[in-house]
């Protein structure tokens, strides 16, 4: 039996390249090896866009498009939207009978979060629950691997966590779920700074490789190459970290010693990054602009990959049910 694998990403506007080779890009690969289910999970991007509900909403079929144009094969793995398979709320409910507050008010990214984002009001009940609502996403299809980055850790352990006293109360029904580690290959924005919708240093995988390579022509580079003849240093320069994503080893060495020495100007270097990005990014952007074409066709492989998906959330609330002793209709 293949190891099941759930992940899932909130539909908060369109992906960018860092979604890509962080995160995506290793979901490609795993469909080939693992029983995939992937969550456009509408829910958590409510915990704390629920004054922008239309947002959300449009951003799902954009999730869709760039999943899709990503590789990411209905074939091979699932692709679903949460709030269609209202098990997970049901399971969220469930689970938060038996999950102690403290638990939840302990996860880093709680207070980080309520700190970090104070234009909005995060003093809710659902994001505190955020975290549960993840463990019942990954419970509700007894997930076994959760591919997710280093940020994901302590909900992947909380999950864990529930599982496990929902196991030792009520007889075991949930595999302990595994965080699966993308290693980490951070793409930092156009300006050098983490890449985020709300620094507008994004490259998002819709956008046309000429745009791209507008943004990369004008990325910053390492503020000590004033002139061209002035060294520089490639380990602290944002345009490397692409390098090191897109460029093969021996390109990679070129660049760096070029830098170093003056040997090259930060324009050859950047081209020499094009080449390697272009046969990326054209593909996707293809593939994408024919998949906005067909709206329809997205949204039914949603609601086909949604539909599998409610089949075995439905086995597994149905054992949740007997487990709880909330079987009633079975006594009749
Ligand atoms: N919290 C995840 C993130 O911000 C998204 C997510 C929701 C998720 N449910 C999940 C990831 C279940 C893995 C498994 O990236
Ligand atoms: Fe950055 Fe390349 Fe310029 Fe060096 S040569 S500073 S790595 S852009």
């Amino acid at each position: 039996m293949k190891k099941r694998v759930f992940s899932g990403m909130r539909p908060t506007g369109k992906l960018h390249l860092g979604n890509y080779v962080g995160a995506l890009e290793n979901w490609v690969l795993m469909q080939e090896e693992y029983d995939c289910i992937f969550g456009i999970v509408d829910y958590h991007a409510l915990t704390s866009e629920y004054k922008n509900v239309e947002f959300v909403h449009d951003s799902v079929l954009q999730i869709a498009i760039d999943w899709l144009s990503s590789g990411l094969d209905p074939e091979k793995a699932i692709m679903m939207v949460q709030s269609m398979v209202p098990e997970h709320a049901e399971l969220h409910l469930l689970l938060s009978m038996i999950v102690p507050i403290p638990w939840l008010e302990r996860v880093p990214t709680y207070k980080e979060q309520i700190e970090q984002l104070h234009e909005k009001d995060l003093s809710t009940y659902g994001f505190l629950g955020y975290p549960l609502l993840q463990a019942a996403d990954i419970l509700i299809y007894k997930g076994d691997l959760v591919p997710v980055g280093e940020d994901q850790v302590a909900h992947i352990e909380l999950s864990r966590e529930i599982a496990r006293r929902f196991n030792h109360l009520y007889g075991v029904v949930f595999p302990e779920p595994e965080a699966k580690l993308t290693q980490v290959s951070r793409l930092p924005g156009t300006d050098g700074r983490k890449m985020s919708k709300s620094y507008g240093n994004e490259i998002q995988l819709s956008e046309n490789p000429q745009k791209i390579q507008k943004k990369i022509m004008s990325m910053i580079t390492d503020p000590a190459r004033k002139r061209r003849t002035d060294p520089g240093n490639p380990e602290i320069c944002p345009v490397f970290d692409y390098h090191k994503i897109f460029t093969e080893s021996s390109g990679r060495e070129w660049v760096a010693q070029g830098c170093r020495t003056a040997g090259i100007g930060c324009t050859d270097c950047k081209e020499l990054l094009l080449k390697g990005m272009v046969p990326v990014v054209e593909p996707l952007h293809e593939k994408r602009v024919n998949l906005e074409r067909k709206p329809g066709d997205v949204k039914e492989i949603l609601f086909e990959g949604t539909r599998k998906a409610r089949r075995i959330a439905k086995q597994t609330i149905q054992e949740v049910r007997q487990a709880m002793k909330l079987d009633y209709s079975s006594e009749d």
